[in-house]
């Protein structure tokens, strides 16, 4: 019979052969397969995201201070940059330290390293035209900069370690903040200078020294 060629052709049935059958079901564990790497890849990006969200301490500023020649890093953090606008923010000044920082920053620890210290010692404070200043103004963080005897730095230091070991012992429990100042290798080798002697200064440990009050940004490690 001649093919009429106004009526369209019908299409061809398909024809389901096992071979189809074995594609789809591979399509289907394929794409399945596909879910579980994706679903993977999104968790494993997001737990990075969050990872690196907990930890956002200023880079190191490679020029210091105008004024002072101490890190940029240590100044405008969390606290401001003044005691007024600190004690404002309701932070707290740590005698450890001689920074400004939020209360969130400073563990009941950190509060019974101020005393120990201290405690016993008699270290001089004076402003810089010599008046001398009582202790408790001094920690009270009532001055921008105090003058004291070179000993305080080096137990200081000691301290500031201290603290930091506490924060990596009890990193990831978020029970401590951290600090551009604690964390700071700028400090460490300052510190490092000062007890090996490197720094100049008679040996007695009596030589004045000037300490800054600091405002370091904080968080979590
Ligand atoms: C020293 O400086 C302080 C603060 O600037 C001031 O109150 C005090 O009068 C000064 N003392 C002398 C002896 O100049």
């Amino acid at each position: 019979m001649e093919e009429d060629p106004f009526i369209p052709e019908r299409p061809h049935a398909t024809t389901h052969t096992p071979w189809n059958k074995g594609l789809w079901i591979s399509g289907l564990l394929l794409s399945f397969f596909l879910g579980v790497i994706a679903s993977k890849l999104i968790s494993l990006s997001l737990s990075n995201t969050f990872r690196t969200s907990t930890c956002h301490l200023p880079p190191a500023s490679p020029d210091g201070d105008p004024s002072t020649g101490l890190p940029t890093d240590w100044f405008n953090g969390d606290c401001g940059s003044s005691s007024e606008v600190a004690r404002y923010r309701g932070c707290q000044f740590s005698f450890v330290l001689h920074a400004w920082l939020p209360s969130d920053a400073l563990s009941e620890e950190d509060m019974a390293d101020e005393v120990l210290m201290h405690r016993g010692r008699n270290w001089p404070w004076a402003l810089e035209n010599g008046t001398e200043v009582a202790v408790e103004s001094v920690r009270r963080g009532e001055f921008s900069h105090v003058y004291t005897a070179a000993e305080w730095h080096y137990v200081h230091c000691a301290y500031v370690w201290k603290r930091l070991h506490r924060t990596l012992r009890d990193g990831g429990n978020r029970r401590s903040k951290i600090d551009a100042y604690t964390s700071s290798f700028v400090h460490m080798e300052h510190c490092v200078k000062v007890l090996s002697g490197e720094h100049g200064g008679d040996g007695s440990g009596m030589e004045k020294s000037v300490v800054y009050a600091k405002f370091p940004a904080c968080d979590y490690l």
